[in-house]
């Protein structure tokens, strides 16, 4: 594996979030196989490979939305500055504030546009009427949708178009302060002028929170990562088979399945 970083020279950083030797079957069924990798701090962590290879399911590890799913069964570690995620007496819920997720398909509620920005910082917290009005504007602000928003604050979001309610979700993700953002396609279901904004906004993000992102996009992981792995099916089961920065992995591949992939 490649051993470029985006440190200065001669400066390691403790990786934000780092996955050791991770296994998933769904019941007898092999899904992914001996996954480990580290990402560090101000990171925009590709994950790309073929549909089916597991990249969303690798994904919901790492926040354990795939405790959520009867028969699967994950095994190896995953360590979230330096704590296992998977320990006993975890705090599930404190763990998914600070691994928020962005879906392929904006999932809005049938609530207000306020609200949905509130939906999971009024869990975590008491906050006062004007803690709430300054929290949906930060959050709105940091989603670059608080000009088109600030006076639909009562609409209801599902009226909003699907781009405004991606970006909608982000901010509900912001609003909770995370440490990490797991993307998984967040674009694959927008039109091209809402793929730009949450392009932009993923290398705005990244200066404060380290990001995820698994994407079908090729042209997209030039564009906003740093880091790339290659998850391709080998033995029937999931595995990083290329990791290194994204310069390296697009301009000199090295495996077969990743020249193949990037070729198709
Ligand atoms: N709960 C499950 N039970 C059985 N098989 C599953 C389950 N979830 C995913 N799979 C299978 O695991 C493989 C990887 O799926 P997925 O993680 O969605 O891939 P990707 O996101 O790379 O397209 C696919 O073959 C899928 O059918
Ligand atoms: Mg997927």
């Amino acid at each position: 594996m490649s051993d470029c970083s985006i440190s200065p020279p001669g400066v390691v950083t403790a990786p934000v979030l780092e996955v050791r030797g991770l296994n998933v079957r769904a019941g007898a069924k092999p899904l992914l196989r001996d996954v480990s990798f580290a990402v560090r701090a101000g990171q925009v962590f590709g994950l790309i490979g073929p549909s089916g290879a597991g990249k969303s399911t690798l994904l919901r590890c790492l926040n354990r939305l795939s405790d959520l799913i009867p028969g699967l069964h994950v095994s190896g570690d995953v360590a979230l500055h330096g704590t296992s995620i998977y320990a006993a007496g975890a705090d599930v819920n404190a763990l998914r504030a600070k691994v928020g997720m962005l879906f392929q398909q904006p999932v809005v509620f049938p609530a207000s546009v306020e609200d949905n920005v509130l939906f999971g910082a009024q869990r975590l917290r008491p906050l006062s009427r004007s803690d709430r009005a300054a929290l949906v504007e930060s959050a709105l602000r940091e989603a670059a949708l608080w000009d088109e928003m600030k006076d639909r604050l009562r609409t209801a979001a599902t009226l909003l178009s699907v781009g405004q309610q991606q970006r909608l979700c982000l901010a509900r993700t912001l609003a909770v302060q995370p440490q990490v953002i797991l993307m998984d396609e967040p674009t694959s279901a927008l039109d091209p002028k809402s793929t730009q904004a949450i392009e932009d906004l993923i290398v705005r993000l990244k200066a404060r929170h380290t990001i995820v992102l698994v994407t079908h996009n090729v042209a997209q992981a030039r564009r906003v990562t740093d880091w790339l792995a290659c998850v391709c099916v080998r033995n029937g089961a999931g595995e990083i088979v290329e990791s290194a920065c994204c310069d390296a992995v697009l301009g000199n591949p090295q495996c077969r399945e990743v020249i193949e992939y990037l070729s198709a």
